[in-house]
């Protein structure tokens, strides 16, 4: 057998022992199997939200949606729970991080425990479960062609409760989500509060998948066109003002500030002086990227990888913009794939700035964890994207790097150094969405039609292209 193939089959192996059951059915996954039995385990036993992404995905794949309905129902059923984070009520969309099965001693009675993230390290909310949830549950839709989970009434209510929460009015001046800090993969404090790019992306993706799924038979107009509306802002706004590439980089540094009124070029107030030293050398000639934040006086130039894929599969960045993102990533291989692809941001925080934005936090020092660690589960968001552009050469050639490791190292959760060269500090071996994220990216690249159920097309209504207002994506 060749290498990726029975690196394939190991990978299933340890997959299906992940697997949760409740009442004898497979309902999801646990975040990591472990070797050691000492080992403290944290929550990493428990069925994580987004880390099911891939596991569920990998399912539908070969042809398994059992396990993907049973997970869809269940975290809608734990969404109407009431739930409450000391004395202070939840919002009734908010869908918990992880879940767990329990089995109460006595009676022998399995019941699920949720956590919203009332018990999570640090409290910290899990904004992106419930988009995740949605975006599977038009991936099971998709790829089942079954229609009756998400037509179902609790599953119609679900995604209505899930959009409502991020729809209702309040003192927005932008079309983004603002978001606290640690609410989605990164799940710790990394200066990402405000108007986070991967919260963005995923936002616009599960908005696009919601409105699809919506039943248009009921009084459904109103919600759909408060949808719609908000579809439209965001992508002009993301597209506009989250983008950025040499030409960008450069209008930027010459801004003028303090610009009052409508016809203000700077309209965040950005100051050139704020613009990092750092950005000059990774902003390439040929490529760009979508920026990690953006809002007042504030522009987060860091790269971020959930995002700017997400931003690419759901087409919420345009076909131009989705090239020049992967131009960039290969035009900066060594910093973003290096020996283990791949980093989940990109640069590190150090010295000072990471004692303050981080609070001092040792799991994320330089080049480690959320610190631009690099994660193996970006392998799938990173072969979708390259699919989608029709570059699948750019996934086979980080996926043969990741080959080489991956299975020799025991499936690491992540990676640390600039080139993610060593095995994560605390890295957890046997890590689910490791082993899931290889998969999918492996079965992707095999059968790349597969890849239709994680994307969307560009929505013609909402076509505004700021590339072909500047220069070009080129730069130079
Ligand atoms: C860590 C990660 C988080 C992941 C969880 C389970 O907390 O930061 O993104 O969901 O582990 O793997």
């Amino acid at each position: 057998m060749s290498k990726g193939g029975s690196l394939k089959k190991e990978a299933w192996e340890v997959l299906r022992k992940s697997i949760m059951y409740h009442h004898g059915m497979p309902i999801g996954t646990i975040a990591a199997t472990t070797i050691d039995p000492l080992e403290d385990m944290v929550n990493y036993n428990q069925v994580f939200m987004r880390d099911f992404f891939s596991s569920g995905i990998a399912f539908l794949i070969a042809g398994e949606p059992e396990i993907v309905k049973n997970f869809l129902l269940m975290a809608v059923q734990l969404q109407g729970d009431e739930k409450q984070v000391d004395c202070f009520t939840l919002g009734e969309g908010v869908m918990p991080a992880s879940f767990k099965v329990t089995v109460d001693q006595n009676s022998n009675q399995e019941s699920v425990e949720a956590d919203f993230g009332d018990a999570a390290i640090a409290r910290v909310a899990p904004v992106d479960s419930g988009f995740w949830w949605i975006v599977l549950l038009r991936a099971y839709t998709h790829s089942t062609g079954d229609h009756s989970v998400a037509n179902s009434p609790q599953c119609q209510l679900g995604i209505i409760r899930c959009l409502n929460l991020c729809l209702h009015d309040g003192f927005d001046t932008f079309p983004t989500l603002l978001c606290a800090d640690g609410c989605s993969m990164i799940d710790r404090r990394m200066g990402i509060y405000g108007y986070p790019l991967d919260i963005q992306s995923l936002f616009y993706m599960a908005l696009r998948c919601g409105k699809e799924l919506l039943r248009q038979d009921r009084d459904m107009g109103a919600f759909v066109e408060r949808i719609d509306k908000r579809l439209h802002a965001l992508t002009f706004h993301m597209r506009q003002y989250f983008w950025l590439d040499h030409n960008q980089l450069n209008n930027i540094y010459r801004y003028k500030t303090e610009e009052y009124s409508y016809t203000a070029v700077n309209k965040f107030n950005i100051m050139p002086d704020s613009l990092p030293n750092w950005v000059f050398e990774f902003m390439p000639n040929k490529g760009g990227y979508m920026v990690g934040n953006v809002s007042p006086a504030f522009m987060d130039f860091r790269w971020f990888t959930i995002g700017n894929f997400l931003a690419i599969t759901s087409s919420l960045a345009t076909n131009q913009q989705a090239n020049a993102i992967m131009d960039l990533v290969e035009e900066r291989w060594d910093e973003l794939i290096g020996e283990m692809p791949m980093k989940c941001m990109y640069p590190a925080l150090e010295g000072e700035e990471w004692r303050i934005v981080t609070g001092c936090d040792p799991k994320n020092t330089r080049w480690s964890y959320h610190n631009s660690g690099s994660w193996p589960v970006f392998l799938w968001f990173l072969t979708a994207a390259a699919i989608k552009v029709g570059r699948p050469n750019i996934a086979h050639r980080a996926l043969e790097i990741a080959e080489k490791r991956l299975l020799k190292d025991e499936w690491p959760e992540y990676y640390d150094g600039k080139l993610g060269r060593t095995i994560g500090k605390q890295a957890r071996k046997l890590q689910t969405w490791t082993i899931s994220g290889y998969l999918v990216a492996k079965l992707l690249l095999e059968d790349p039609s597969q890849a239709e159920m994680l994307f969307m097309d560009e929505d013609m209504r909402c076509r505004i292209n700021p590339l072909a207002r500047s220069s070009s994506s080129e730069g130079g």
